[in-house]
């Protein structure tokens, strides 16, 4: 009976979400002006999002070299987006392998997939765009990702997909609104959270009735994960090597930042939604909970 009205539901939102996606999906290759020039001074993060903001290093820049700093952070959150965006492709593929194809679910799934495939392309032409590196993910980030992505399932996949989509929307929808940023970034996020609010509302959904269906030893293990996901994002938003393009060695950059109460403070702002909704969900707790703590993010 409840595995039928779980059906039902999960069967309803899917039809919802694939009528909003046919009426509302873009192509960032047609939609963006990749070649446009950028606006001369215009920040590309509001400078308040800055990890720097505010300490003694941030006082000694140039003004043209916060707007260089924050041009730099910008391109390693999309390089942690790409990131994250492969791992959470791969958990929808996987999950759909075992799932029925004729099921709306199932489809709204790959529709997903396919929205996270341009997002990924968008990014790239972003990072591009910005004349940046790709700041990669170091190596115990990257084997776990690799991990994440070979053997999650069930709470611990959505929740890992809910973190990272909301942490990145949050900067987004605030990037969106400012019209004092370079109209480039804030085209990118207009794109990317009208899309996401799509894959938020699909995991949001999901979420309790995977967790509803696990056993006690599945959730004392996801939320250990969970938290171990937490961490990786929050410290993967600003490598370290971004303060080398404003002359400031990568280690003393990172060690500002973190101890920069703006930054703690726009770090726990960015995950509030996230954390607020798996707290509820009990998904927030024990060692995972300490995890979200040393991040910063609580
Ligand atoms: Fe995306
Ligand atoms: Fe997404």
């Amino acid at each position: 009976m409840a595995a039928t009205s779980f059906g039902r539901e999960r069967e309803a939102t899917a039809e919802r979400l694939l009528t909003s996606s046919l009426r509302t999906s873009y192509d960032p290759t047609v939609e963006i002006d990749w070649t446009a020039p950028h606006v001369p001074g215009a920040y590309w993060l509001p400078p308040k999002r800055s990890s720097l903001y505010g300490t003694p290093l941030w006082a000694g820049l140039s003004e043209e070299q916060r707007v260089e700093l924050t041009r730099h952070e910008v391109a390693s959150a999309a390089s942690a987006g790409v990131w994250f965006e492969t791992i959470l492709m791969q958990l929808l593929i996987r999950q759909y392998y075992d799932a029925d194809p004729t099921s709306r679910h199932a489809q709204y799934a790959l529709t997903e997939v396919a929205d996270e495939c341009r997002h990924s392309i968008m990014f790239g032409r972003l990072i591009e765009a910005l004349g940046c590196p790709v700041y990669r993910a170091g190596r115990v980030d990257h084997a776990l990702g690799r991990f994440l992505k070979s053997t999650a399932r069930g709470p611990q996949m959505y929740a890992a997909i809910l973190i990272a989509e909301e942490i990145l929307d949050t900067f987004q929808r605030e990037i969106m609104a400012d019209e004092s940023l370079q109209p480039l970034i804030r085209m990118v996020s207009r794109i990317h959270v009208v899309e996401e609010a799509r894959h938020v509302r699909f995991a949001r959904e999901e979420l309790p009735r995977q967790v509803a269906a696990a056993g006690p030893v599945a959730i004392a293990y996801a939320r250990l994960l969970i938290g171990r996901a937490a961490y990786s994002i929050a410290s993967r938003l600003v490598h370290p090597d971004a303060y080398a393009a404003v002359g400031i060695r990568p280690a003393v950059g990172r060690a500002a930042a973190r101890a920069n109460p703006h930054w703690r403070a726009t770090l726990r702002w960015s995950a509030s939604r996230a954390y607020e909704n798996l707290a509820d969900l009990g998904l927030v707790a024990g060692p995972g909970r300490a995890l979200w703590a040393r991040a910063g993010l609580i």
